[in-house]
């Protein structure tokens, strides 16, 4: 949620921060700015340009400009305090203008730090909670009253005293931080030590990195992966200072410390379009590989293992409870889990939203698994669940897509999606990835307690890596037909999006691609429940989407999908390739190869991505950055 980017070397700042906050917007895209550092015309002072909207207004401001800056910051926001606009756009400055903050993360007591800064003196310009950060490191390091000496004039709290600057932007910035509490990756700029730029985090994600021509900060490694594949995945409470000519480290009392550097081996193309129009058609069309990926080494001697669980096997034959938290896609993807981990391991598992399960008080014993499901590692609701049930004595599984993320740090073991980097808004290979991996979970909870033999492991293993192909043949057969129905789809105001067992869970992650996309209501329900109420919602044309395929529920299905059709609704069936007698019911089919009904979530889901993405397509949404939305939810 926002992106931070800052450069300071011998190199064109703006180029730089441009380039890093494009490949940043996924993480919100309602307004952008730079603060760049000039030294023009004698005494530095700091240049700020913001535009609200997305980086492409700022970078038109920009080309406009002169700027022969070296050192910079940038950001791109999603709005949490204060609504999208040119006031609120970061980066935020001090009363003198002389320190520059852009800041991710949220700052809980703002209120409170707000109304004694004004007290002291301090002037506000926009709504945002990051702004009090700047206010606070000018005090720190100007003193107060704020602008002292040179401005007398400046307010002062009755009976408050002045205090010194510091005059050190690293000892500024840790002193703000001490005042703090919330969530932050900040980077800071002072026109009194041009050429620095101080960082600190806390429960925000900060990388940074040195190239050839300087040194590099960003929220996101994507920013500075042209740079540099080496870099520091910084720690809470650890601060950097980043100069032309190198980085230092230091924990919170300033001490130096020495962080490990992670080395990122994954290819730069993820961050590009490679050919597609867009990312999200780019992304659905990687699951193939993303299925085979996951898969890689998981069967070693004949054996499924995950080495990285960190249980042994002792401690997960006793698990006697499985909760799955997660939000939004991921939470889908437990959805589907749950069937396989009942149906095989015959363990008991609950699904929840991660943002409910923390303020319930869920019955957690040391025999419960908690497997935490986030693409990015990151989503705040999550991490809190994870720390919760940690606390209340759960062994804690991370299923995550980022190497390195919190969720990935704060779990006892983890399994990687293998994806990739997921640029798209909307998540779609992750999701693949996930179902794999909770696949592989819920196969090996079986496993160990011997609820199936290694034989039907093995078989069923190879089964669930047929779906790669099965993927592929997908995306090359049923262009057509998810067109067809995406026609008949995208003049309506609302969807219902049905099935039953497997199909019921598929149908949730179907209604929610379709309305974060394409803006068009949809809802999910369990098609027997139709009559229960929902049937009240169709008219002639209403469209029903519906998981048809063929497994044990089929016939009940379908009759549910008679029902529909006697009222006239718009019927679309995602059905097993070869059933002929659902098209006499459905007014459009798309065809998916048969499959076991079990993985039948990785599969069926492709098709209801790629009709989401048609429809938004033909309503003019801009598929890969949909309004109101960011693609990491770092706030509650
Ligand atoms: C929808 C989507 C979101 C995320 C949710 C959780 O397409 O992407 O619903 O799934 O915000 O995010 P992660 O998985 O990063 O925890």
């Amino acid at each position: 949620m926002c992106g931070i980017v800052g450069y300071t070397g011998d190199e064109l700042a703006k180029d730089i921060l441009i380039n890093g906050l494009k490949r940043l917007e996924y993480r919100g895209y309602d307004s952008a700015g730079v603060a760049l550092e000039d030294a023009a015309g004698g005494a530095a002072h700091i240049d700020v340009i913001r535009r609200v909207g997305k980086v492409a207004g700022l970078e038109e401001a920009l080309a406009n400009r002169d700027a022969a800056a070296t050192c910079g910051i940038g950001h791109t926001r999603w709005a949490t305090h204060g609504r999208p606009s040119k006031e609120n756009a970061h980066p935020h400055t001090s009363c003198n203008g002389r320190i520059a903050i852009v800041h991710n993360g949220i700052i809980e007591n703002f209120a409170e730090l707000r109304e004694e800064l004004g007290q002291r003196g301090h002037t506000f310009t926009s709504d945002t909670d990051t702004e009090v950060f700047a206010h606070l490191i000018e005090e720190a390091y100007y003193g107060w009253p704020v602008g002292s000496p040179s401005d007398p004039a400046a307010g002062t709290a009755p009976g408050a005293s002045a205090a010194p600057g510091c005059h050190d932007l690293m000892a500024a910035v840790r002193e703000a931080c001490t005042h703090v509490v919330g969530a932050y990756g900040l980077a800071v700029v002072c026109a009194d030590e041009p050429g620095v730029i101080a960082v600190a985090r806390k429960d925000s994600p900060i990388v940074i990195g040195r190239g050839a021509r300087g040194s590099y900060v960003a929220s996101d490694v994507i920013a500075l992966i042209d740079a540099t594949r080496d870099v520091v995945v910084l720690e809470d409470g650890q601060f950097a200072r980043l100069a032309p000519e190198g980085i230092t480290y230091t924990d919170t009392e300033g001490a130096p410390i020495e962080p490990a550097v992670t080395h990122i081996d994954w290819d730069i193309d993820m961050a590009e379009k490679g050919g597609y129009p867009d990312f999200m058609l780019k992304e659905i069309c990687e699951q193939p590989r993303v299925v085979r990926d996951t898969l890689v080494g998981r069967m070693t001697g004949g054996e499924l293992t995950i080495d990285e669980l960190g249980l042994s096997l002792e401690e997960l034959n006793l698990i006697d409870r499985v909760y799955v938290i997660a939000c939004g896609t991921s939470y889908h993807a437990g959805l589907i889990a749950k069937n396989l981990i009942e149906m095989w391991a015959r363990i008991p598992c609950e699904v929840e939203a991660a943002s409910e399960f923390r303020y319930r008080n869920p019955i957690i014993t040391p025999s419960t698994l908690v497997v935490a499901v986030s693409q990015s590692g990151e989503t705040a609701d999550t991490l809190a669940a994870i720390r919760d049930a940690r606390i209340k004595g759960a062994k804690v599984f991370g299923i995550t897509n980022v190497v390195g993320s919190p969720v990935a740090r704060e779990s006892d073991g983890v399994i990687y999606t293998k994806a990739n980097k997921e640029i798209a808004v909307a998540s779609t290979k992750s999701f693949i990835g996930q179902v794999v991996s909770l696949t592989l979970l819920a196969l090996l909870l079986a496993q160990v307690k011997y609820r199936l033999t290694v034989g039907q492991v093995r078989m069923l293993f190879r089964e669930l890596g047929d779906t790669a192909e099965q993927i592929q043949w997908i995306l090359d057969t049923q262009k057509d037909a998810i067109h067809e129905a995406a026609l008949a789809c995208k003049d309506a105001h609302s969807a219902l999006f049905v099935g039953r067992g497997m199909g019921a869970a598929i149908a949730n992650e179907g209604a929610l691609k379709l309305k974060e996309i394409s803006y068009l209501h949809a809802e999910a329900y369990a098609a027997g429940e139709m009559k229960h109420g929902p049937i009240a919602l169709i008219d002639p044309g209403f469209p029903v989407i519906a998981i048809a395929t063929k497994s044990p529920v089929y016939d009940k299905t379908v009759s549910n999908l008679k029902e529909c059709e006697a009222r006239g609704a718009k019927i679309v069936v995602v059905a097993t390739e070869g059933d002929e007698d659902i098209a006499r019911i459905a007014d459009h089919v798309i065809y998916i190869p048969p499959v076991r009904d079990a993985f039948s979530a990785i599969t069926a889901t492709v098709p209801l991505q790629l009709l989401a993405r048609e429809v938004a397509l033909m309503r003019g949404c801009d598929v890969d950055q949909p309004r109101n939305l960011a693609k990491s939810v770092t706030v509650e």
